[in-house]
């Protein structure tokens, strides 16, 4: 059967694939490629799948044919490219399988592959295995993203066996690297810090970054990594290996350097306790990872992620996002009508382009005037906004604003109409204590019927007014005491993979439904910040942190995997829950326009001069947004540098326009500048340097003109000296 797929398959995407296959059966080389970067396999004579190559372009491959590693053939010493559980393999496995016979052992072979161009761009590659007795069969499926240098891989898994099998590691890819050292650049954090950057020399043995939580991910570790090769890593030279894995549940990476100085990366769904059980006939898909290469240090992997998810891995990612006004950190649970319109004045008074009402707008008879009652009621709360939420958001649209709301579809407070007529619906596990995460439980996404009201509870309150542009969905706590009334007692293990899959499923519903709305993924802040999720997504809420000096390095990490397009980075009051320094409002605004740009304080409370500041700020982040949003970044130097100066650009792809930030974060000392290289410029160009945010530049340079080679080579030294000294400067070519 599964043969006879095979061959239709091939027979569709032409014969010269069949051709390719039949004629090379035991000695042919695969060849993965895009721009200027090549990726190898090849088959040996007993139909092994080898690995032999990731790194810069290599036209001429024939040799990977020949190459001998001179290792122990008789001890399963290969690298491979997709190593199992069982047969010769040492290294941890990328598949782990009991099969329906009891076997523990996989040894996967060759079958053929076939190569399909999605369009000029794209370039799919199905490698089709299959273990060597038993009828399981792997597809690799390998795109190749050409101008992007970025490639995808995700793996199918397909049971033909006689009953069910059960899958136990089942990544989405394996990728063993030779080097001299490997430096692995990981990003851990906590609530309200998330996304710290640290480096590790990996040394013998396995290092794995993983979480065990289930939902709101991201907060704590990452499912992306920078690997630098030979030296640590460095932001303009060098090679480095980056990737992110495209997935809001539990996920694992392993980073193995074996016993011959190899580097085996793999990344995927978590294992932990997810044992999943494919029933005959069944195929199971992985999450796709994302991955690059560059030897231009850890610049050129950023760079090519962004443009890689501009292009295919952000939901709506060729519009240019609204400013908005958040109404959280100004009234948090505490608003009415008439104070809901003040603050939509306040906003179009200063140039903003979206109000969003955040948390508190629901729930009647468990209002949800704090987070103890009324989550899973979400309908418009009288007594705070009798007219409805139609009434609110029709005047922001009469003061030239759109609207957003906020809505947490995933969770329960036990306080709550929802908690206590569908008992079954929330996560727990039958008889234990059921924990609560800030008072809330969280609904069961496996159940089908679950996955309807939480689509129904995004769906009606796009219907409470045809205003409605924007949508928060927030998800403040993770899964604990796991446990499903759904699934079977045999399906337990499910739980963690089905979760994701049952929210997958609901976005893609609304985007059917709502393709225009745009959504914020946020996850407590920070919790959600993944490709899998921003795929459906346009942006997500980087952190609930908005200090901005903390928010320095949560965005200097973010922006090292996501673009700054999907960053919403607010301005808060200062100080406020999260610091008690006193911030100037320029540093704040200064941070706020490297992302998109937001604000999320009380207006009422800022003076007139604040006011006017802020005015010119939003006006000046207009004219720049687009340059931060769709152009390349170039980080000039690091927060974590002994200097402390955190200094970034972006520049537009014909090198005409950049937007150059710099932030001093720590007392410089009396006669210090800092040395800014604008390495995106165009050597040959002539640039116009204007700064931004200020009546009167102190930079020497302000208004002048300069080549790009000086630039680049010299760059500026604007006079930042003091803690929170910060400028920003556009730059144009004359
Ligand atoms: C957590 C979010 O990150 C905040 O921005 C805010 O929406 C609160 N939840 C509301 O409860």
């Amino acid at each position: 059967m599964k043969n006879t797929v095979a061959f239709i398959l091939f027979f569709m995407m032409g014969f010269a694939s069949i051709a390719q296959t039949q004629k090379n059966k035991t000695s042919q080389l695969i060849e993965f490629s895009t721009q200027d970067i090549s990726m190898f396999a090849s088959v040996t004579e007993d139909s092994t799948l080898l690995f032999h190559y990731f790194g810069k372009k290599i036209q001429d491959a024939s040799p990977f044919l020949d190459k001998r590693y001179y290792r122990r053939q008789d001890y399963g010493t290969d690298n491979m490219m997709y190593p199992t559980a069982g047969g010769k393999n040492f290294r941890e496995p990328a598949l782990r399988v009991t099969h329906a016979d009891g076997d523990l052992n996989t040894e996967l072979v060759f079958l053929g592959y076939a190569k399909r161009k999605i369009d000029e761009n794209r370039t799919e590659t199905t490698v089709h295995l299959k273990d060597r007795k038993l009828p399981l069969y792997v597809d690799l499926i390998v795109k190749a993203f050409y101008k992007e240098n970025v490639f995808s891989q995700y793996v199918v898994i397909t049971n033909e066996e006689k009953s069910a099998v059960r899958l136990h590691n089942f990544y989405s890819f394996f990728l063993p690297i030779k080097s001299t050292a490997y430096y692995l650049n990981s990003f851990t954090g906590d609530w309200a810090m998330e996304m710290g950057l640290s480096e590790t020399l990996l040394t013998r043995g396995i290092k794995s970054i993983e979480t065990k939580k289930g939902v709101r991910v991201t907060r704590n570790e990452s499912p992306s990594f920078l690997v630098a090769l030979d030296a640590p890593l460095n932001e303009n030279f060098g090679e480095v290996i980056g990737g992110s894995l495209a997935w809001s549940g539990n996920y694992k990476l392993n980073f193995e350097l074996d016993e011959f100085d190899v580097l085996n990366i793999t990344t995927g769904i978590n294992p932990y306790a997810s044992d999943y059980l494919l029933a005959k006939k069944k195929s199971f898909k992985t999450p796709e990872i994302i991955y690059t290469f560059s030897n231009q240090g850890a610049g050129g992997i950023s760079r090519n992620l962004h443009d890689w998810a501009r292009n295919y891995g952000v939901y709506d990612a060729k519009t240019i996002r609204p400013t908005l006004l958040n109404s959280w950190e100004g009234a948090y649970f505490d608003f009415n009508e008439n104070s809901l319109k003040t603050m939509i004045d306040d906003a179009a008074d200063l140039g903003l382009e979206m109000f969003v009402l955040d948390d508190g707008w629901f729930g009647n008879t468990y209002p949800r005037n704090n987070p103890r009652a009324g989550l899973g009621d979400w309908q418009v709360n009288h007594t705070k906004l009798p007219k409805g939420i139609d009434d609110i958001a029709t005047y922001a649209v009469s003061k030239g604003l759109q609207f957003g709301i906020w809505i947490e579809p995933e969770m329960v407070n036990p306080e709550s109409e929802l908690a206590k007529s569908k008992p079954d619906w929330t996560v727990k596990s039958k008889s234990r204590a059921v924990p609560t995460i800030r008072n809330q439980w969280l609904l069961d996404l496996t159940n089908p019927a679950v996955q309807d009201f939480v689509f129904s509870v995004f769906d009606n309150t796009i219907q409470l007014s045809k205003n409605i542009s924007y949508i928060k969905w927030d998800a403040n706590r993770h899964v604990e005491s796991v446990g499903s009334s759904y699934l079977s007692k045999d399906l337990q293990s499910h739980f963690w993979i089905d979760y994701v899959q049952g929210l997958y499923n609901v976005y893609e519903r609304i985007r059917e439904k709502h393709p225009n709305i745009i959504v914020q993924a946020c996850g407590s802040g920070g919790g959600r910040v993944d490709y899998g999720a921003l795929k459906y997504q346009q942006e997500v809420w980087t952190s609930d942190n908005t200090d901005a000096l903390s928010r320095v390095f949560i965005q200097y990490g973010t922006n090292y995997i996501f673009p700054a397009l999907v960053t919403g980075s607010h301005v808060s009051s200062s100080p406020n829950h999260q610091t008690n320094n006193q911030t100037p409002l320029k540093f704040r605004f200064d941070l706020a326009m490297s992302g998109r740009l937001g604000m999320e304080l009380q207006p009422k409370a800022m003076s007139d001069a604040e006011k006017e500041f802020a005015k010119t700020a939003i006006s000046n982040y207009k004219a720049i947004r687009d340059i931060v949003m769709f152009g390349d970044l170039y980080r000039i130097s690091s927060p974590y540098d002994k200097q402390a100066y955190y200094s970034l650009m972006y520049v537009d792809k014909k090198k005409e326009k950049a937007v150059v930030y710099a932030y001093s974060i720590k007392y410089q000392g009396t006669g210090f500048t800092p040395k800014l290289r604008l390495h995106g410029l165009d050597p040959n160009k002539q640039y116009r340097i204007k700064e931004l945010n200020v009546n009167k530049s102190s930079f020497w340079g302000d208004g002048k003109v300069f080549s790009g080679e000086y630039l680049i080579n010299d760059g500026i030294n604007p006079p930042l000296r003091k803690i929170y000294d910060s400028a920003v400067f556009s730059i144009e070519e004359i």
